[in-house]
């Protein structure tokens, strides 16, 4: 059974949401034990146990927010050497608004 560990913080739900998709989505493999935590509830010491990492953050000013840059970079670096390179994915929420502007922006050539 390969565990994955699913951590996010969300401020108005977003990153929730897309949290929670991922936990439905993987739930569906055979083979795969899936956990959902909120940021501020879980020891990251704890991520050891788990073969692979999944971080969920919303989009704050172009990046993670502080709490969770914080948290990667107080845990993975150690864990790195514990063979955990590549074992962690991150996955941002962004407001549409600025996104659909960045693409309009791009297909007028501007
Ligand atoms: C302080 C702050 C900064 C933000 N900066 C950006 C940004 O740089 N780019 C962007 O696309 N969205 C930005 N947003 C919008 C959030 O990324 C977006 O609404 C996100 O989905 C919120 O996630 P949450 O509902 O999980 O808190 C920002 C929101 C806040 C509150």
């Amino acid at each position: 059974m390969v565990k994955i560990l699913v951590v996010f913080e969300s401020n108005y739900g977003n990153t929730k949401r897309a949290a929670e998709k991922i936990l439905e989505g993987l739930n569906e493999v055979d083979g795969i034990e899936v956990s959902l935590k909120e940021l501020k509830k879980v020891d990251l010491k704890t991520i050891l146990d788990y073969d692979a990492f999944l971080v969920g953050s919303p989009n704050h000013m172009g990046g993670p927010t502080r709490s969770i840059k914080g948290a990667l970079r107080a845990s993975l670096t150690s864990l790195a050497s514990y063979g955990w390179k590549g074992k962690c994915l991150l996955f941002l929420t962004h407001t549409w608004e600025r996104i659909s502007e960045k693409l309009r922006r791009k297909w007028r050539n501007e």
